[in-house]
């Protein structure tokens, strides 16, 4: 089967959630890119848009309209050589209508799982529960006649889990995008240990076809990406528990959100990355990595704490964030929870008192001036040479969480996860948005 082939009966399960529906627009694109070729005129192109909920699948052909109609604008000078046959579309407002017509005629949203019982690919973002995605993937191997790939977006299961557990015979891959697929470059593409080779091939097609920066990623439970965040988490919390004897709880988490944000020149603190993805996902991935790391123990009872409390962080249905361990005003943090009263903190009312405390620090460059920077080698190796010769407690611990960071990702590499420093970095860079790889030498 070529990979057009392949791509003419596709299902995308969890179609509605926040990856599949990312997932399902790029995929609907390239199947409708595909059959507007000349030699593919006339072949059928279906794509099931799979959820269980008729309510969230009509929401997201509206996100499809949406965002079709924001690439078929940028594209509009493409689609006119497309659409050249046809002189009754003369406007470009005309070419955009009929592209989303085109693109939109192709998914057809079900609650049903039988709908994917005739693909010959099927895309799984439901959510992380290893024993609900093998019995889905049982359900439609069982019924499906023709022999389907599987690819998931599992952010941490052993991908020759799913293989075994569903007993697919390795007619799968981990296929891991980061949120939001539409927009986030990067994809980590897993094999299990029997994907068969077409099927890993075709993969890196896809991707390619995608335009994604692809990093493979050895089959270990959390992948490059999570195995790094997750860690990264760890560090952060024990922190928070030494800082404990010196500062309130609510002044040590903002103590490690600022190292970890402003100090390492990041996007965002620890304690917001851990609200932006769901503080309850973290600690499920986390499960998931101890269940499957035999030598490691990765749990955090400071997340198990918060997730009692009922703290969750996670986004609302706009993509704005939701209050977690912090609180936001316009999507800036502004206060804190604190377990101990059940009740947010607002910053302002310890910052001054805290930041005298972690000392005089170097001048800090903002992540943003520096990210697309094109003397960004030189800006950080200047302010992490500053770093490195300041003192005081805040230069301190940002020093020994840029050393840990580097270690996490030389762990990695070592243990075989990733199959390089550079593939630790660039998963960082671009699926984090990091300014800088974690291994590096600035602090050397
Ligand atoms: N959110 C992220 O940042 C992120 C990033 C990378 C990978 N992932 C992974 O992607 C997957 C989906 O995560 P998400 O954040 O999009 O979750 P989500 O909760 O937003 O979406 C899951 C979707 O699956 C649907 N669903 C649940 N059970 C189903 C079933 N039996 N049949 C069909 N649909 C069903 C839900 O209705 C929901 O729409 C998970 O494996 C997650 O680990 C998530």
């Amino acid at each position: 089967m070529t990979y057009e082939e392949r791509l003419q009966h596709v299902s995308v399960l969890g179609a509605a959630g926040k990856m599949g529906s990312g997932i399902l627009l790029l995929t609907a694109v390239e199947m409708a890119d595909l059959s507007m070729k000349p030699e593919n005129r006339g072949k059928p192109f279906v794509l099931y848009a799979i959820d269980v909920s008729d309510e969230a699948l009509s929401g997201v052909m509206k996100y499809l309209k949406a965002q079709v109609l924001k690439i078929a604008e940028k594209k509009v000078v493409a689609l006119r050589k497309v659409y050249a046959a046809r002189p009754d579309l003369i406007d470009n407002d005309e070419i955009i209508d009929q592209y989303i017509f085109d693109v939109l005629s192709i998914v057809r949203p079900s609650t049903r799982m039988e709908a994917a019982f005739d693909s010959h690919m099927v895309f799984e973002a439901i959510k992380e529960d290893p024993e609900l995605k093998i019995s889905i993937f049982k359900q439609i191997s069982s019924n499906n006649p023709h022999q389907p790939w599987f690819f998931t977006n599992t952010s941490s299961i052993p991908i020759t889990k799913l293989d075994e557990g569903a007993g697919l015979g390795g007619r799968i891959i981990g296929f891991h995008f980061y949120n939001p697929p539409a927009i986030q470059k990067l994809v980590e593409i897993i094999r299990a240990e029997q994907t068969l080779p077409g099927l890993e091939a075709f993969a890196y097609t896809y991707a390619k076809n995608l335009h994604k920066v692809v990093v493979p990623s050895h089959d270990v439970a959390g992948f490059i990406g999570n195995g790094h965040f997750m860690r990264d988490i760890l560090h952060a919390a024990s922190e928070v528990e030494k800082l404990g004897n010196n500062f309130s709880f609510v002044e040590s988490v903002y103590v490690m959100n600022k190292i970890s944000q402003d100090l390492l020149v990041r996007p965002m603190g620890i304690f917001q990355l851990i609200d932006y993805v769901g503080v309850d996902v973290c600690s499920f991935i986390m499960s998931v990595m101890d269940h499957n790391l035999k030598e490691e123990t990765v749990h955090c009872p400071l997340l198990d704490r918060f997730i009692a409390l009922g703290v969750k962080g996670g986004q609302h249905s706009d993509g704005s964030q939701k209050d977690g361990i912090l609180k936001y005003e316009k999507g800036r943090p502004v206060a804190i929870y604190d377990p101990a009263t059940k009740a947010y903190m607002a910053i302002s009312e310890f910052q001054a008192s805290v930041d005298k405390i972690l000392g005089n620090l170097p001048v800090v460059p903002a992540w943003k001036a520096v990210v697309g920077n094109k003397a960004k080698e030189a800006i950080l190796r200047e302010y992490f040479g500053n770093l490195k010769a300041a003192s005081g407690l805040g230069a301190e611990l940002a020093r020994f969480y840029a050393t840990r960071s580097c270690e996490i990702g030389q762990q990695l590499v070592s243990s075989g996860v990733a199959g390089s420093e550079n593939d630790v970095n660039t998963v960082l860079l671009t699926g984090f948005f990091h300014a800088y790889g974690p291994i590096n030498n600035y602090l050397d």
